[in-house]
């Protein structure tokens, strides 16, 4: 496990950015795509910023990725203004030429009984892709990673489940008001990002400092998710400052 602590978020957000441009050149070098899993939320809107300006600027080729995001809300339709879909479209996926067929976000449009089936094939497509190569991560205030919530085993799959209060909280912002705020939501799990290759875990802000120091010193469990991470063989916890405020000097 690494901790990558920069003195602001963007300097995070361009290491990270330049390791995915890396990847993605040195496997086109190599005649192999680059499997990439995208998360959504405020932090990682510097490195899709970055990856788009290094799209126009240099060139950067999306045309062998395949990407793979983590959650997205259940009974939102994909143009609704807060889906994860329609989030990626606007950051990310309409400034770069990642082909439409290789984009994949969980349907959340589903009607119940199609929705273990669409997790299956989900399950089925990243194995048909050869698995993902860098998975981008961020962390919930209470510890979630995607959409795992606190009680999450660490052999989880991707699956429908249930919000957290606090999720939904912070949440509301985007809807209107909490009442309008979903409830439910079909993510990966904590097995699914586990996975991948190389794991990148952001965060950012004095409001992650504390959970930031959960993940990386409380006892590994299901009662803070992220911790799951630690045990990954190629992590990198990416932090600027404020996020890294609250861990112990020998962790830095
Ligand atoms: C998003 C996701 C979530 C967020 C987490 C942090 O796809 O899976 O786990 O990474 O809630 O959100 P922000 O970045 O908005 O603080």
């Amino acid at each position: 496990m690494k901790t990558n602590v920069t003195s602001h978020q963007d300097d995070a957000a361009r290491v990270v950015a330049r390791e995915i441009a890396g990847l993605i050149r040195a496997h086109d070098a190599a005649g192999r795509g680059t499997v990439l899993g995208l998360a959504t939320g405020q932090t990682p809107i510097g490195v899709y910023a970055e990856l788009v300006r290094m799209h126009r600027a240099e060139g950067l080729d999306f045309a062998n990725v395949v990407t793979f995001n983590l959650d997205e809300y259940v009974g939102l339709g994909a143009g609704h203004p807060a889906s994860f879909r329609r989030f990626m479209d606007e950051r990310f996926f309409e400034h770069v030429n990642v082909p439409s067929g290789s984009i994949h976000v969980l349907d959340g449009d589903l009607a119940a009984v199609d929705v273990p089936a669409s997790c299956a094939d989900y399950e089925a497509a990243i194995a048909a892709a050869g698995g993902i190569d860098l998975q981008l991560l961020g962390i919930g205030r209470n510890g979630h990673v995607a959409f795992n919530e606190p009680g999450t085993g660490r052999d989880s799959r991707t699956r429908l489940v249930e919000l957290a209060p606090g999720t939904r909280a912070d949440a509301a912002r985007f809807f209107e008001g909490q009442g309008a705020t979903p409830h439910h939501a079909i993510t990966m799990g904590i097995a699914t990002v586990l996975a991948a290759r190389r794991l990148r875990v952001l965060a950012f802000g004095a409001h992650k400092s504390s959970i930031v120091r959960r993940a990386l010193v409380d006892p590994v469990g299901p009662d803070v998710p992220a911790t799951f991470l630690r045990e990954h063989r190629d992590v990198t916890f990416c932090l600027d400052e404020a996020a890294a405020g609250e861990l112990p000097q020998e962790t830095h």
